[in-house]
């Protein structure tokens, strides 16, 4: 599915020294001056020691298209840094919408958390204009370089976003203000039941009808995916 096309850049990850010390007073007893000294050993891990930034140019083929983008092949070890690394959902989103690129032609595209923008940067392809976002600013730093690497990238723009949590009322206020001829396609790959079920509910909570899309079950990196259109339920349904 995916390779590194060249050699990885030096990685930057950075490690700070340690700043241990002991400082020892003259007049102190030897426990005195242990706690002291473990006071004193002070270990400074600036932001930079948890960011990863080994990103590789690595190509991507869904079906006749090919992408090269750069991103890490393993996640960082903060949890808010999930988007150095292209997650099995977008790799099943990428096929459906190669498999069905049809429903982008001439539209505009926004996408909420874009992440190394693999999605965003396929759908470009198609779409009249696409808004690429993301909340992180490392990687909203490594986005960007992902669409200058694009040869046609003049419909491609990087937008900033709010809040996971508002997902859902980010969708409803677009769907809303197009009037409902809008449809949010998620590509949902099951990582635990409690989600499955708060997708769902938080979507119907929204006044939003989801359907899966037929024969888009698949087994993504171990883990069952599913595509489902989201659009707004007719107000005569509510
Ligand atoms: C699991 S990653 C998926 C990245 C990419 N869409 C993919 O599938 O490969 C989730 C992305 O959403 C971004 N994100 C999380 N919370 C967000 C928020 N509140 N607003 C905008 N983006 C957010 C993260 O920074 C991350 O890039």
């Amino acid at each position: 599915m995916c390779k590194t096309s060249t050699p990885s850049v030096p990685s930057q990850k950075e490690r700070r020294p340690s700043r241990a010390s002991a400082r020892i007073s003259k007049s102190g007893s030897k426990m005195q001056r242990e706690e002291e000294r473990d006071e004193d050993e002070i270990v400074c891990l600036g932001e930079s020691f948890f960011i990863d930034r080994d990103y590789q140019l690595t190509t991507f083929n869904f079906g006749p298209h090919v992408l090269n983008l750069l991103c890490l092949h393993s996640a960082s070890t903060d949890y808010d840094l999930t988007g150095q690394i292209v997650w099995p959902g977008a790799v099943l989103l990428n096929n459906y919408l190669s498999q069905n690129a049809e429903i982008l032609e001439e539209r505009s595209v926004i996408e909420l958390g874009s992440g190394v923008g693999i999605t965003g940067i396929l759908c470009s392809r198609f779409c009249h204009k696409v808004v690429l976002t993301d909340h992180n600013e490392e990687v909203l730093e490594i986005l960007k370089k992902n669409i200058e690497l694009q040869s046609s990238s003049r419909n491609l723009s990087c937008g900033d976003n709010a809040g996971i949590p508002l997902l859902f009322e980010t969708v409803e206020s677009i769907l809303r203000f197009r009037s409902g001829q809008c449809t949010f396609i998620l590509a949902y790959v099951s990582r635990a039941k409690v989600m499955d079920v708060m997708v769902i509910d938080e979507a119907v909570h929204h006044g939003m009808d989801v359907k899966e899309v037929k024969d888009t079950r698949s087994i993504i990196s171990n883990l069952e995916g599913v595509i489902f259109e989201i659009t707004l339920k007719q107000t005569s349904e509510l």
